[in-house]
Order: structure tokens, then sequence, then C-alpha cells
């Protein structure tokens, strides 16, 4: 019998490309979202690129009813959650939004996850659960300091996980903690799509390249680094995906489980790095202009993605220069988004 996923938030920048692997991958899903930050249209992309439909349901995590319903009529095998609020300047300035988003959504949907007897979930963290680390390779052992209300709220879901566990210990939980996704599908047909002006880095630039912004502003060129800009570890969105699929492995696999997974390519890129790299794809020159820090930035932090290739046999594949031609791919072809 076909394994039946709940995907949470699917219709979203990793949901989307992770719902399609899914697709591809004989698996059943059902995609819950609110439409918050996504539009409906992701849903028909998805299906023409996996060549079959799915079921989509529009409602939100935090609606005990519907989950209640939704868990009675499907026999659900996991729930893939991506479902949240995901940017830290923002979560600075509506905390309660996010704390009600992110960790009320979650305990909601556990709560009724438990009531359902469904005992298996991967959960969307993130690097931020790390903060400003003493070290810049980080291990899942590393200590999890976070600094922005969003960071918290990802830690705290884990914590949760990690309590349930404790006591309940049939249930099979994996955290995977994404470093930096970028990328989008190599056809262009989905990608990174923002509602509001875009502040990460790669989505800005790609405003630039289109001539709808004048430059780009580098946050800062004194950080303790190669050339003084702020890196990352950048993700292609397909490695990212593809790691979804191995962790469902691994549950499938288990008993019990409870792990936290980085998923990063171990190595970290410069702000200027990564505006060459998009040169080099797009051809385009991208002007910038050194400013101040932005608040709450760190010199620099990169996975050691060591835990995942032993533990659930995944690399990433895919290097910057790829990441950014796939964005620009999808940018050309969607300059307005999905809208
Ligand atoms: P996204 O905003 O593109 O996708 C989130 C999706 O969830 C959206 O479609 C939105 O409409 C939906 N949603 C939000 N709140 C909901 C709710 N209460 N009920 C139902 N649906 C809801 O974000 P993304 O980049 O795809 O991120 C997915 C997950 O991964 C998030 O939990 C995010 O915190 C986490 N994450 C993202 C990054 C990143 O840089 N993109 C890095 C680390 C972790
Ligand atoms: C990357 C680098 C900036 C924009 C965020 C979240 C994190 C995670 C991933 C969800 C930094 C510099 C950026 C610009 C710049 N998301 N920059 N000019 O801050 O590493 O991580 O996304 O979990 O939680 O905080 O990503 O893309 O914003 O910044 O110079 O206009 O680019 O200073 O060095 P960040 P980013």
């Amino acid at each position: 019998m076909k394994k039946k996923i709940l995907v949470t938030g699917g219709l979203g920048f990793i949901g989307s490309h992770t719902s399609l692997k899914l697709l591809e991958n004989n698996y059943e899903i059902i995609v819950l979202d609110n439409l918050s930050n996504s539009e409906i249209e992701v849903r028909s992309r998805i299906s023409q690129l996996a060549k079959k439909d799915f079921d989509f349901v529009e409602g939100d995590i935090r609606d005990r009813n519907l989950l209640n319903n939704l868990f009675k009529k499907n026999k659900i095998d996991c729930v893939i959650h991506f479902a949240g609020l995901k940017a830290a300047g923002e979560s600075e300035k509506y905390p309660l939004d996010y704390y009600d988003n992110n960790v009320v959504g979650s305990l909601v949907l556990l709560q009724e996850m438990k009531l359902a007897n469904i005992k298996s979930i991967i959960f969307s963290s993130s690097a931020s659960v790390y903060g400003n680390s003493p070290t810049t390779k980080c291990k899942e052992e590393t200590q999890l300091k976070p600094i922005s209300v969003y960071g918290k709220t990802k830690l705290t879901i884990e914590d949760i996980l990690k309590n349930l566990y404790k006591s309940e210990p049939e249930w099979k939980i994996i955290n995977l903690r994404y470093f930096n996704p970028i990328g989008a599908h190599f056809t262009g047909i989905i990608g990174e799509d923002s509602r509001d002006t875009p502040t990460n880095l790669i989505p800005f630039i790609t405003e630039v390249a289109l001539g709808k912004k004048d430059q780009l502003l580098v946050f800062g060129d004194d950080y303790n680094t190669s050339d003084g800009t702020g890196k990352r570890d950048y993700i292609h969105i397909d490695d990212l995906a593809r790691g979804h699929l191995f962790a469902l492995e691994k549950l499938k696999q288990e008993i019990n489980i409870c792990a936290d997974i980085n998923l990063g390519t171990g190595k970290s890129h410069s702000v200027f790095e990564v505006i060459k790299a998009f040169e080099r794809a797009s051809g385009k020159k991208i002007p910038y202009k050194i400013t101040g820090r932005r608040e709450g930035d760190i010199d620099e932090i990169c996975a050691d993605p060591t835990f995942a290739s032993n533990f659930i046999n995944w690399e990433a594949k895919y290097d910057l220069d790829k990441m950014c031609s796939d964005v620009w791919k999808w940018k050309k072809m969607n300059p307005n988004g999905y809208r």
C-alpha cells in the first residue's frame, strides 16, 4: 500500500519542492496550507511537474476540528511539518504571532496526531537554533542558543518533540535543521516566491538582476571572515527536498527514533562570492553598496553534515553556481513569482 503523508505548509518554498519529490517517489500526499505565504497556483505547478494530482486542504494547523476530521477521513502514516512563519527580523516585531503560529500551531498538530495515533513526524527546524555559535561549523550537538524570536520558536518546538519522545518512546521524530536553502526546480516552474519585498540575500539579488531594485546593500564588510562579508552554508532546494525522502526512509526502518539532523553542504560562501556566482549565472552585473551590519547577523555559520551522511546516507550534490543558475531560470520565467 502507498504511504500517505500529510504535508503542512506544502505549497510554500520548501514544501512545494518536497511535495513534488514525494509524488515522484510514489508517495500519496495531502497538502494542508492556509495560503498565508503561498499561492494556490503552486498546486497546479506541482501537479504539472509530477504529472499527477494530489489532495489539497486549505486550512490552518491551529484549527483543531479541521485536523480532527482530516485524520478521521485519511489514514496518515507520517506528517512532514513545514507550516510556520520564517522571517527572523519580522519575528522580533511580532513575537506573539510567531509563538502562536509556530509553537501553538505545532502543539495543536501534535495533540491531534496523538489523538489519531499518528506518531511519526519530520519537523522543519533551522540552523537559527545555533544562534551565534562559538564554532563556525555546527554539529548537531553544538550549543543551541538562538538569537531571534523565530529561532527560539524552532528550539521550543524541538524541545516539545523531545519531551514527547521521552514520555512516549513509540514516536518517530526527526528534526531537520536546514541551513540557507536557495535555488529552484531545474525546469524553472517552481521556485521561491515572496509576497513582500524580499529580505534574504538571493531573492534580493534576483530583484536587482531584473532591474526592479537599483542595487544590493551588502550588510557589512568588517566581519571576521575571509573577505569581511557574512558567510553562510547555502543549500540547493532540490538537495534539501531529497533530504526529506531520506529522512522518511529512516523513519520507516526504525521502530522508534528521535534525532536532529543538519541539512547543509558543509561549505560556506561570503556575500561577495554569492554576488560573483550570480553574475556568472545571469550574465548581469549586480551593483552593490556596502552599508552597516544588519542587527542579529553573525560572521559565519556552516553545517557539519557528517551525521546526515552517516545516519540517513544523504549528501548535498549541487554547488553555488548551480543554485544561482536555477534561481535565475525561475526568476526569468516568473519575474513576478506566481502572480
Ligand atoms: P514558506 O513561507 O515558503 O512556506 C511555509 C508555508 O506554510 C506557506 O505556504 C504558508 O502559507 C504555510 N503556513 C504558514 N502558517 C501556516 C499555518 N498556521 N497553517 C497552515 N499553513 C501555514 O517557507 P519555507 O521557506 O518553505 O519554510 C518552510 C519551513 O522551513 C518553515 O517552518 C521554516 O521556518 C523552515 N525553514 C525555512 C528556512 C528558509 O530559509 N526558507 C530555513 C530553515 C527552516
Ligand atoms: C545571508 C547573508 C546577510 C540580504 C535567514 C534566517 C535563517 C534561515 C535562513 C529560516 C548575511 C547578507 C542579506 C541583503 C546582505 N531561515 N545580506 N544584503 O540571515 O543567514 O538566514 O534565512 O530558518 O533563520 O535568519 O540569510 O539570506 O538574509 O543573509 O548583505 O540584502 O547575506 O548579512 O550575511 P540569513 P540571508
